[in-house]
């Protein structure tokens, strides 16, 4: 590696094909002789359609197909669980009964000659169903509470120690519930595919996280081979999760081109958005904490309590952090679902441990007060040596680095501790902190990398780009391998004809993804350095591995350093591609030796209004450690993304079900309120140097997810710290800040 691409602030690749509008996402494929679908919801929350009158919407003009369980095919539904799907309960089968599951839930599609009269007549459209009373809150005494099944992956119970003994004797505790939102993602670009059959092959032209899972998803419910499915997405409009798994629309898509044998464009509206492609489910929890009088921890409780659907049991690592962030010897975790007539929720940024941190942080910011310590100094005073959930040791932890920098950036040390004591003006400013933290996750990637006789490299990965930079990150470790400048690169992604990739989420596209391309590239340049010797004309003919040497992108003899040959001349003589495939090839034994996570430290300063309450994020700073940072510029960028997403889930984000039918009542973005620029003021984000061995070979632990993590629960300790008031519920309102 000599061209040292890696860690230098590059501007995006695709930068100019974004601003100028050549980038085309999945709605921008039009096909010829395309229709457009549009997807009826029901609209009612649990029961079953008992009639359509389909012959009135079908006289309409321009109405090609009314596609409803009456009329669709049956489908295999093959088996496929992807990694990204529920691994317990089974997906919903769309259109292959009268059953209505959740408001919503898609029971017919129109297709039709314009987007206009498909709207008008999927809405005139008129059904009739016998409706049942569904359960939507887990609050209902009718909810139930069910303890995760073990096949999905996520501890229902983990213990150590004595936690109920050692909190009831405990000198000082405290014990808290806490509730967090239902959250929807909102992504910028909504929900598309166009579908076109050509025979019995499918392309699908769709918006996705995951292109080769959503091949794989389409051909098991098809029940055709996966190789007649290909699915294309070279962009992303924001996904924040939502596009991880293959929700039914893209059934419906496939469904409907078939029926009518054309192609068809299939958009989700943003109402539908909220109903059918996941969400971030609420969550109950209560920490109860027990402390020594001098700040240390003798006992921690945490139960939570998620959201799942009646038909797939989502989990996620809701009590996760808890068993690693502090030490403490007494310490019992306990997860538990309630299954509700909704949609199934899915990931969103910061999946589990974004509202597990919020309860976590925000109890340890009580304990503070109530110890009379600062909020910085318990946790330091709790700092854990190893992970003493699995006793291995952390592959790197710099939670007390980003700490210490963090409050020399904030200015901590101007806070007055008591509550209520600083003002700016009318104002009342508080400053609050909170600890982020989120796993370095890791799975199975491939690439290809290939040299052409122009002596352009183009590396291929099916891998995705939601908006990190995976094309120019990808760019720089190829380059970097390579030792060719950037512009000698051409990275592409999103097709699922590409070598095979993990989702792109989990913060693991990086170490997957980047690790491949690493591997690719390594072995581009032993089958270009093999295609150099073996050349006649060749300056290096007939030379060992030993007597040759690379220096950027030229191979020479070591003692003859000036006439060596290039990737270009390389590629020009061989007249044709040169091939390298290569998987990252981590160590599967290191997750065993190590406990490995990113962590970070979030300082905010909040004002509030105390006559009408409103609440502003003036300043925030993060810090993260999440080892080596590939480029600073897309990295920090990444980092402002979440904590923005931290700030509308700490004071705005909220799905509010109506309770007669579990209809989503703020579908749409009057009324289900994100944050403007206007909400947005200084974010100061930076990174503490940190070079982790253990993680992958590219050093690098994923960023994205841990950023809205520890935003949250930083701003509600910051309201505690302004106003004496603590809100143990998100988002927090004016309403909470005016009632006394
Ligand atoms: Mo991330 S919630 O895994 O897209």
């Amino acid at each position: 590696m000599t061209t040292g691409m890696i860690g230098n602030p590059v501007l995006r690749v695709d930068g100019r094909a974004k601003v100028t509008g050549a980038a085309r996402y999945a709605a921008d494929f039009n096909q010829k002789n395309q229709l457009y679908a549009v997807i009826v919801g029901a609209t009612v929350g649990l029961g079953r359609v008992t009639a359509i009158d389909v012959a009135s919407v079908s006289r309409m003009p321009g109405v090609v197909a009314v596609i409803s369980h009456l009329n669709a095919p049956k489908l295999a539904y093959g088996t496929h669980k992807g990694s990204i799907d529920p691994a317990v309960g089974e997906r919903l089968h769309v259109l292959q009964d009268n059953q209505v599951r959740f408001f919503g839930q898609p029971i017919a599609v129109v297709v039709a000659e314009s987007l206009d009269i498909a709207e008008r007549a999927a809405a005139e459209l008129k059904v009739s169903y016998s409706r049942q009373q569904p359960v939507i809150d887990p609050k209902d005494p009718k909810a139930q509470q069910v303890t995760p099944d073990p096949r999905g992956r996520v501890h229902a119970d983990r213990s150590r120690g004595n936690a109920d003994a050692a909190v009831a004797s405990a000198p000082v505790k405290i014990d808290e519930r806490y509730d967090t939102a239902r959250e929807n993602h909102n992504p910028m670009e909504p929900h598309a595919t166009i579908a076109a059959w050509n025979g019995n092959r499918l392309t699908l032209w769709s918006k996705s996280q995951f292109v080769v899972n959503e091949q794989a998803e389409i051909a098991a419910i098809f029940g055709i081979p996966v190789q007649q499915v290909q699915v294309v997405c070279p962009f992303i409009g924001g996904a924040f999760g939502t596009s991880l798994r293959t929700w039914p629309h893209v059934t419906l898509a496939a469904i409907a081109a078939r029926h009518v044998g054309r192609p068809v464009k299939l958009v989700l509206s943003r109402k539908q958005m909220f109903f059918t492609t996941g969400h971030r489910p609420r969550t109950l929890q209560r920490v109860a904490l027990g402390a020594t009088s001098d700040g240390k921890l003798v006992s921690l409780i945490q139960e939570a309590n998620g959201e799942t659907s009646r038909y797939e049991q989502f989990v996620e690592a809701v009590t996760s952090a808890t068993n690693y962030m502090v030490s403490c010897p007494n310490v019992s975790t306990r997860y538990r679902l309630s299954p509700l007539d909704t949609s199934t929720p899915t990931y969103m940024r910061g999946p589990g441990e974004a509202t597990n941190m919020f309860a976590l942080e925000c109890a340890l910011d009580e304990l503070s007060y109530k110890l009379g310590i600062d909020p910085i100094e318990l946790r330091r005073r709790n700092e854990p040596t190893v992970d003493e959930e699995t006793q291995k040791p952390f592959s790197s932890r710099s939670l007390m680095h980003c700490y210490t920098e963090g409050a020399e950036r904030f200015g901590w040390a101007r806070r007055d501790p008591k509550p209520r004591s600083m003002r700016d003006g009318r104002l009342l400013i508080g400053y609050g902190v909170a600890s982020a933290t989120y796993p370095v996750f890791y799975a199975p990637a491939n690439a290809l990398a290939r040299l052409l006789p122009s002596g352009i490299v183009e590396v291929e990965a099916a891998a995705s780009d939601m908006g990190p930079g995976t094309y120019t990150s990808m760019t720089q470790v190829a380059a970097e391998t390579l030792g060719l400048p950037m512009d000698q690169v051409r990275f592409r992604l999103g097709y699922s004809v590409y070598p095979a990739t993990p989702p792109h989420g989990g913060s693991m596209t990086m170490a997957s993804v980047g690790s491949a391309v690493r591997a690719a590239c390594i072995e581009l340049r032993r089958l270009a350095e093999g295609a150099a010797v073996a050349a006649p004309q060749s300056p290096v003919f007939k030379a060992s591995v030993e007597q040759l040497e690379w220096k950027q992108d030229r191979v020479y003899r070591r003692e003859n350093a000036g006439s060596g040959i290039s990737y270009r001349e390389i590629g020009n003589r061989a007249g044709k591609p040169i091939e390298a495939q290569g998987s990252s090839d981590h160590d599967p034994e290191l997750p065993k030796r190590y406990s490995m996570h990113a962590f970070g430290a979030a300082f905010i300063e909040v004002a509030v209004d105390p006559d009408v309450g409103t609440i502003r994020v003036r300043r925030t700073v993060g810090v993260y450690g999440a080892g080596r940072i590939i480029n600073p510029f897309l990295a920090r960028s990444q980092c402002i993304g979440g904590i923005v997403g931290g700030i509308g889930m700490a004071l705005m984000e909220s799905t509010a079900l109506d309770p007669r039918d579990g209809r989503i009542v703020n579908a749409h973005m009057a009324d289900y309120v994100v944050p403007v620029n206007l909400d947005i003021s200084n974010i100061d984000v930076s990174f503490v140097e940190e070079n982790d061995p253990h993680v992958n070979p590219l050093g690098v632990k994923g960023l994205g997810e841990i950023a809205i993590v520890g935003i949250a629960p930083a701003i509600a300790n910051a309201v505690y710290h302004a106003t004496g008031k603590r809100i143990r519920t998100l988002p927090i309102r004016i309403e909470n800040m005016l009632s006394h």
